[in-house]
């Protein structure tokens, strides 16, 4: 197991806590969605969306990377079958090539590694020592999440009339379909036989995915900047009763960052 502080950065990189970005007073009287193409703000809040693309590229491919050697070869429960350690091989080739993608399209969009600051939540999350909750974590949550933040991307180069930014987002989504789908296929075939293990998994992705809606980041109106790609989690292998569930717990997490902030907030 690898922890956040080993992971490899250089001195262009900026940490930063999740709390602090979540919990951010400053958002508690602000809810207005910045990233929205009409909004004067976009061109800075997609400069900041897609810097942290950039970082949950390069997390998720030591996400990917740490399944393939945390764990030994086998079909025991502390081990993975050497096929689904092929999938993660291949998914890493996928995430190398969208870290350098995202990488030129900051510079594209006029930023630069470190403009903004890098939360290892996505890592973390990728840490579990259960193979089948790693799988949930990395595979169904973290991709899942890439697919509604790529989905979003794609529309705002749409949008803006930016071909390049469309065309990079369009090409990164289709491979983290791929993704998801891998882990709702290897979920479902390493639990096929034990039912608890499975609603433990689901559970757990439960919890991750609260917190990847990041109180509010993620959600159904037209303040959250990004909305639950439907059409391509279906095609990922969710079915409909899990994004209806995943509606519930986006909207769940943003209620519950509001009420800590305006604890958090001074009285007006
Ligand atoms: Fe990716
Ligand atoms: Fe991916």
């Amino acid at each position: 197991m690898l922890t956040v502080d080993d992971l490899a950065r250089d001195e262009r990189f900026e940490r930063i806590r999740i709390e602090e970005l979540v919990f951010d007073a400053r958002r508690a009287n602000d809810r207005r969605n910045s990233f929205a193409p009409n909004s004067l703000e976009s061109p800075d809040a997609s400069r900041q969306l897609m810097h942290g693309i950039f970082v949950g590229e390069i997390q998720a491919l030591e996400g990917a990377g740490r399944t393939c050697y945390d764990f030994d070869t086998g079909t025991g429960p502390d081990e993975v079958p050497f096929e689904m350690k092929l999938d993660m091989a291949r998914q890493c080739w996928d995430e190398a090539r969208h870290v350098e993608i995202s990488c030129q399209l900051t510079q594209h969009m006029g930023t630069r590694i470190g403009e903004y600051a890098e939360q290892t939540m996505l890592f973390e999350a990728a840490c579990n020592a259960d193979p089948v909750l790693r799988l949930t974590g990395v595979n169904r949550a973290l991709e899942g999440l890439a697919i509604d933040v790529f989905n979003a991307m794609r529309d705002y180069g749409d949008a803006v009339t930016d071909p390049v930014l469309y065309f990079c987002e369009d090409w990164m989504l289709a491979d983290e379909v791929t993704h998801v789908k891998m882990g709702s296929d290897w979920l479902r075939r390493l639990t096929a036989k034990d039912p608890e293990r499975q609603k433990n998994a689901l559970e757990f992705q439960r919890a991750v995915d609260k917190l990847f809606s990041f109180g509010g980041f993620r959600g159904e109106s037209e303040e959250n900047p990004v909305h639950l790609a439907r059409t391509f989690r279906k095609m990922a292998g969710f079915s409909e009763d899990e994004i209806t569930d995943l509606v519930d717990v986006a909207a769940e997490a943003q209620a519950e960052a509001e009420a800590r902030m305006a604890a958090a907030s001074p009285a007006e």
